[in-house]
């Protein structure tokens, strides 16, 4: 039932049109051979080798590898927020400038303005997207409703907990309603119960309003139940070791989670992350 996993970096489907083709207005996310080097005190380190990616339009794709080899760097380059030494990253067929609204970014470490409520934390990004303000309120509010959070709309962020704290930075990224999601780990602080809650509810408004994800994630099961590929990157230098197919139908649900063809292709991830991670001689 399941492929077979792909042994190297796919391109985008054929009929998907060559950036420079690209006539639709529609976005996706494109690595074409991006290196970025640290300076060191003595020498260079090298964050991300040559590492080529294509993500279709409405595709959703998470990324795992061993701390340290450059997932936060890949994601922030597609964010506008680091540039690559080498290479280019292009969103929609374009060099990424900058951050933009078109892309909602969602922090590793989460980022909330603590003087502000829950609600207008949420509608921060809305402000600057030039929005009325009732067309601001109805989005804000579904966005916490979305997240769980409707009873704690008025609350400062030091009264909530760490796992409160995301899903207000996760609604913030959802009210902009970008065609493109980055999420560096999003649901890293959560109980398991929310985290399920929180990842079918991202599968929906994938599937609904038709956007394109980019997902970083240290669970190899989340990884598999969100994507419908899984790049496995590898360490020193940072890189894109595998991308398997996850060759499982949506909308994904429980009897997906625990099917036999589900636990192979996790297996599978959890074989080429797990594997390349080891130490070398080299270290
Ligand atoms: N601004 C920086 N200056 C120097 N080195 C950096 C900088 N940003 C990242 N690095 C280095 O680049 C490598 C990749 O970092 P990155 O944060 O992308 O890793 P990651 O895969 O997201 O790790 P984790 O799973 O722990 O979040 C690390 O070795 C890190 O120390
Ligand atoms: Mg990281």
């Amino acid at each position: 039932m399941i492929d077979k996993t792909s042994l190297q970096d796919k391109s985008s489907p054929e009929e998907k049109t060559s950036p420079e083709d690209r006539t639709s207005p529609e976005d996706k996310i494109s690595f074409q051979d991006v290196v970025k080097t640290f300076p060191m005190k003595d020498s260079t380190f090298t964050a991300l080798d040559h590492v080529s990616l294509d993500i279709a339009d409405r595709e959703f794709v998470t990324v795992v590898g061993p701390s340290g080899c450059g997932k936060s760097t890949l994601l922030s380059m597609a964010a506008g927020l680091v540039e690559p030494t080498s290479g280019q990253v292009l969103v929609d067929g374009a060099p990424v400038a900058g951050p933009g609204p078109d892309r909602g970014v969602i922090f590793q470490q989460y980022a909330l303005f603590p003087w502000l409520t829950v609600r207008d934390n949420v509608e921060f990004g809305l402000k600057l997207a030039d929005l009325p303000a009732a067309e601001r309120k109805r989005r804000a509010e579904h966005a916490i409703d979305l997240v769980g959070l409707a009873d704690f709309a008025d609350s400062l962020p030091k009264t909530l907990s760490g796992g409160m704290k995301q899903r207000c930075a996760i609604a913030r990224a959802y009210a902009v309603n970008p065609k493109v999601l980055l999420m560096d780990e999003p649901f890293g602080a959560l109980d398991a119960l929310t985290r399920v809650q929180l990842q079918d509810q991202l599968l929906e408004t994938w599937r609904q309003e038709q956007r394109t994800v980019l997902f970083i994630t240290h669970d190899v099961d989340e990884a598999v139940y969100l994507a419908s590929r899984v790049v496995v990157m590898a360490a020193r230098p940072g890189r894109v070791h595998r991308v398997l197919d996850v060759d499982l139908p949506y909308p994904r649900t429980e009897e997906i989670r625990l099917s036999p063809e589900f636990a192979a292709i996790r297996n599978e991830v959890w074989h080429s992350v797990y594997h390349q991670s080891q130490p070398t001689p080299a270290g």
